[in-house]
């Protein structure tokens, strides 16, 4: 007798078995080689009928309840994907290449889904369009988005804060106990014995075909049956930080390294303004310590003796005002004379390099700090398009300034540190320019971020810890906790140097503005007027004859007014 072969898939699909039969066992109560058993099978498709009829009757409800199922399931599809994906690219090849140095004997390779999170995603060349498009999605579309979420997330961090202990206790009481070794990377090998060669084949193999950031440590086991080895990566950088450190691993550099903070294995992580690259790009998403990551480079500089120019509109710099050998520009004018000016002591020295040794030593270091690349060419030329005369050059010579100092090399000693989002600049000389900026550090990114700024690495996953950073140099991208230092801290660091008295050379190296003369004593007025202090001329005269915050002492009185340390008022104003 034939049977029909729509009876038979009716017959299938009521008695819970698999529609389309494959080679392999499928028994009622267990799972045999399915995914499910059959009865799970059947009840799910039994139960459909019935689902439908309620979803007719209780409209409303269904779609509460459809629309929390596609969530749960959209979440579990996109998790599912990834670990699909990252045993496809990672896992799967590593097991056939270790196939090879241990001939017919059987491989099994367990990597923890923890590790997927810390396996960088691969880096891919991009095409001219897309580059384009994205740079247009970055310009246009991601700012949209990434600022009103990234507050939501702060915002909730803050309100979660004082809940978090207990959140903790939950989780730990609903979840199953974590193994106590961390993510790992185990493989078992079904032989007796390998030889050291294969084994340092087989080690070979995993490191380079699952990048894990950061270094792993590795062991064998040789006795019984099989082989295993482990691999555990090197402790991820601390959770925070600060002076201390600096003060330890910032000693005792060379003139031009730079201490940036802790990485992998609690390892000093540094950056070298010469062997490196001369200019430092930075892109981080709002709050993720872009100013706290050029403070930090601005102290170590300053203490050195160099200059800081810092170009910053908001006042994210407080802990400079006042500061010899920092000069601060708030307004487009004092930007535009700024660069000039600096920009041709560079050009002099450049020429100048090249009559003197190799090791030649042209004077203090520069570094100017742009703390928004794109809205500071905007601004420079807005303003130069208001005041030039009819004579003079279309393109702000400011501009022309910052795009030459970008183009110089480590002989001029003059830095830029660009804080921009994409670094599409074409104002810099667009994506030739983005050639100069050989260090990259990234925080808080966005796959689109990354990608434009720094396609030649793989991209680690981003992380939310505050001040942890990825510093991309030639390529290779280090997991970075950055030094922190408060304002006070800053201050007291940067300020060693004050007192060996470097800063008021301006004459022997050019003409750079810096603030010799506030040293002398200023009024409140004027402590106003630049910046000293944040609050309007009223309200500072309010909070000083008040006594607010221990105002400090005035030094002598100029006519009426009264005298003071611009040092101390500048304190002041940060308490
Ligand atoms: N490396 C860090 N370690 C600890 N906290 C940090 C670090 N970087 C930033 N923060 C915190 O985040 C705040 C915002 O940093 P900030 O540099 O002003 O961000 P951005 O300039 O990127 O907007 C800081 O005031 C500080 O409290
Ligand atoms: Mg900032």
């Amino acid at each position: 007798m034939t049977t029909d072969p729509l009876d038979a898939l009716a017959y299938r699909l009521i008695a819970g078995r698999p529609l389309v039969l494959r080679d392999g066992t499928y028994p009622y109560l267990s799972r045999g080689d399915g995914r499910w058993a059959g009865w799970q099978r059947q009840l799910a498709r039994l139960a459909m009928p019935g689902l439908a009829a309620a979803g007719w009757a209780y409209p409303a409800e269904t779609r509460a309840v459809a629309l929390g199922a596609t969530l749960g399931v959209g979440s579990w599809a996109k998790r599912s994907w990834k670990r699909r994906r990252f045993r496809r690219a990672y896992v799967s090849p590593t097991v056939k290449a270790i196939r090879v140095p241990v001939g017919t004997a059987d491989v099994e390779l367990e990597v923890d889904p923890g590790l997927g999170r810390l396996v960088a995603r691969l880096a891919k060349p991009l095409s001219p369009a897309e580059e384009q498009a994205r740079a247009w999605y970055g310009e246009h579309v991601e700012p949209i988005w990434r600022r009103p979420t990234e507050l939501g997330a702060d915002a909730w961090d803050t309100a979660t804060a004082p809940l978090q202990p207990r959140l903790e206790r939950l989780r730990t009481w609903v979840s199953r106990p974590k193994p106590q070794h961390g993510p790992r990377i185990r493989l078992t090998i079904a032989a007796p014995y390998v030889t050291s060669e294969q084994r340092s084949l087989i080690s070979a193999i995993v490191r380079a075909k699952i990048p894990v950031g950061g270094e792993l440590v590795e062991s064998w086991d040789q006795v019984g049956h099989e082989v295993t080895a482990t691999w555990v990566p090197r402790k991820r950088p601390p959770a925070k930080v600060g002076l201390t450190q600096l003060e330890v691993h910032g000693a005792g550099l060379s003139d031009d390294v730079f201490y940036l903070g802790q990485g992998p294995g609690d390892q000093a992580i540094t950056v070298s303004l010469a062997a490196d690259s001369p200019h430092i790009a930075v892109s981080a998403g709002s709050g993720a310590g872009k100013s706290v990551l050029a403070q930090l480079i601005a102290v170590q500089i300053l203490r050195r003796g160099g200059r800081v120019i810092i170009l910053d509109r908001k006042g994210s710099h407080r802990w400079a005002l006042g500061l010899p050998g920092v000069t601060y520009c708030t307004r487009p004018e004092e930007m535009h004379d700024a660069l000039i000016a600096a920009a041709a002591v560079a050009d002099r020295r450049n020429a100048e390099a090249l009559h003197q040794p190799e090791d030649w030593n042209p004077g203090h270091r520069v570094l100017v700090i742009c703390e928004e690349l794109n809205a500071t060419i905007g601004q420079l030329a807005g303003w130069w398009a208001d005041n030039r005369e009819k004579s003079d050059p279309k393109r702000s010579p400011a501009i022309a300034a910052l795009a030459e100092i970008a183009f110089m090399g480590r002989a001029a000693k003059h830095h830029l540190l660009a804080v921009a989002q994409m670094l599409t600049a074409r104002a810099l000389g667009g994506p030739e320019c983005r050639e100069n900026f050989g260090i990259r550090c990234m925080a808080r990114y966005t796959v689109n971020a990354w990608k434009m700024l720094v396609p030649e690495a793989s991209m680690p996953r981003a992380s939310r810890t505050l001040g942890r950073w990825q510093v991309v140099v030639g390529g290779v991208a280090v997991e970075t906790q950055v030094c922190y230092l408060t304002a006070a801290e800053a201050r007291r660091y940067a300020h060693v140097a004050a007192t060996s008295g470097v800063a008021c050379d301006m004459q022997v190296n050019g003409p750079i503005k810096a603030n010799c003369d506030d040293r002398d004593t200023v009024t409140l007025r004027e402590a106003v007027d630049r910046g000293l202090v944040p609050w309007k001329w009223n309200a500072a005269r309010k909070r000083m004859e008040r006594g607010v915050n221990d105002p400090p002492k005035p030094t002598g009185k100029d006519g009426q007014a009264y005298l003071y340390d611009p040092e101390q008022l500048a304190d002041w104003g940060q308490r």
